[in-house]
């Protein structure tokens, strides 16, 4: 079943020009500012990438050598940073924790004026996953943790400060895949918002605040970590059938699976996928690979619905060990890139986004003082009884 064409959520709506990426089924495929996803995802690291996004081409080797060291040099946290996260609870969400953390180094390190607006970036870009991490051993371990390792791949920096470890080669690769992919998307949910906040002449800060809070939902990013509760809630592929049958039977949504760009395939999905298979010969529950392919058959024969690069990014980040609330601010270490260099697009060519709704609301009528209206039967704040 196809899914409708419908304009409400403004979709199919052109809401804005990008020269970022395209993507869609618009004919050239998906690609960052002309380069086919396929062709970064093979060859690319994603420094090169982020590089590519932010600052709007290739780097030559000496400038990517000296990026990554620049974005090294970032790492470090402030230490009223540090002390705000180690007041957050064990009981946060991790996407509460990027997004207060964003706001924290907004307020110590203020963007003054838009000439700052490259620095904020990879300020963000380094300093997401010690941020993460530092309040992640803190609140399970009351470890204080550094944040900085001597991995030049954001990737494998993730993953040492998860660890402890130099990661393993395999994982190293995979984690510089997922970044790729994950990187940048065009007006998807949290970069639009990310661009309204940038519209009003806003600082950067508070875009990437928006941004996070926007993806956190599991329509958007929050997808990932609910795939895995899916995959993992079966334990074989036949229970799996039965299981997803039953949910589409109860109308309920499949996590991981369409997308508002894409009808027939996801182009990231195919690519992560490979991934996740390579990864399960080594996992020790390897038996989850078999199930999610049947869950991707079985969506595909009932919906002709197709995985989004979430489904097979669970797995992917599963089988290396990395715990599924880390899923969404994985994305967020990623999405960064795009969300910035959508910040700065905004601006340079800038109009105050704020478009009209239809009003359907009731029809012009007098206001009654408060005096003559009518009791109401219950009190709406307190119930029946006003307990
Ligand atoms: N499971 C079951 N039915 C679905 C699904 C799904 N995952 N996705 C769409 N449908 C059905 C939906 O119920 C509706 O059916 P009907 O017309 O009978 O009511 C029809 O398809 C159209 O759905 P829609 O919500 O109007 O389509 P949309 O373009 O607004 O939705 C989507 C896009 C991504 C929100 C949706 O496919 C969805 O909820 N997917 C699950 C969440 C998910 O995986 N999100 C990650 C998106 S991709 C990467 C990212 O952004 O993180």
């Amino acid at each position: 079943m196809k899914q409708k064409q419908r304009t409400d959520g403004l979709a199919g709506v052109i809401a804005g020009r990008t020269a970022i990426c395209s993507c869609g089924e618009k004919g050239m495929g998906l690609n960052y500012r002309g380069y086919s996803i396929e062709d970064l995802s093979e060859n690319a690291e994603f420094e090169e990438v982020a590089y590519l996004l932010l600052y709007g081409e290739l780097p030559d080797r000496a400038q990517l050598d000296a990026y990554r060291q620049h974005l090294m040099e970032l790492r470090r946290l402030p230490e009223l940073l540090k002390t705000v996260l180690e007041a957050l609870p064990e009981t946060s969400q991790a996407m509460e924790v990027l997004r207060t953390g964003c706001s924290v180094l907004g307020c110590l390190e203020p963007e003054r004026d838009f000439t700052e607006q490259l620095h904020v970036a990879d300020r963000l870009l380094a300093a997401f996953p010690g941020m993460l991490l530092y309040w992640y051993h803190f609140s399970r371990r009351g470890v204080r943790i550094e944040t900085e390792t001597d991995q030049a791949s954001l990737g494998a920096h993730f993953l040492e400060l998860l660890t402890g470890e130099p990661p393993q080669d395999m994982y190293r690769q995979a984690m510089n895949l997922s970044l790729i992919l994950y990187a940048e998307h065009e007006y998807n949910a949290s970069t639009f918002s990310a661009r309204i906040t940038a519209s009003t002449l806003s600082d950067s800060y508070s875009a990437i605040t928006s941004a996070i809070g926007t993806l956190r939902g599991p329509l958007h990013g929050g997808a990932n970590e609910a795939t895995l509760d899916l995959i993992r809630s079966y334990g074989d592929p036949d229970a799996a059938e039965q299981g997803v049958l039953q949910l589409l039977a109860e109308k309920q949504r499949i996590m991981g699976f369409g997308h508002r760009v894409y009808s027939v395939c996801d182009p990231r999905a195919a690519l992560v996928k490979a991934w996740a298979k390579r990864l399960s010969s080594q996992a020790e529950d390897a038996y989850l690979f078999p199930i999610a392919e049947r869950i991707e058959t079985v969506m595909w024969r009932e919906k002709e619905l197709f995985p989004n690069l979430d489904f097979y990014s669970a797995l992917t980040y599963h089988f290396m060990r990395i715990p599924k609330m880390m899923f969404t601010p994985l994305f967020v270490c990623s999405r960064v890139t795009g969300w910035c260099a959508h910040v700065m697009e905004q601006r340079g060519d800038n109009r105050l986004i704020r478009p009209s709704a239809e009003y359907v609301g009731p029809r012009p009528k007098p206001y009654v003082p408060i005096a003559d209206r009518a009791a109401k039967a219950a009190d709406p704040l307190h119930g029946e009884n006003g307990s």
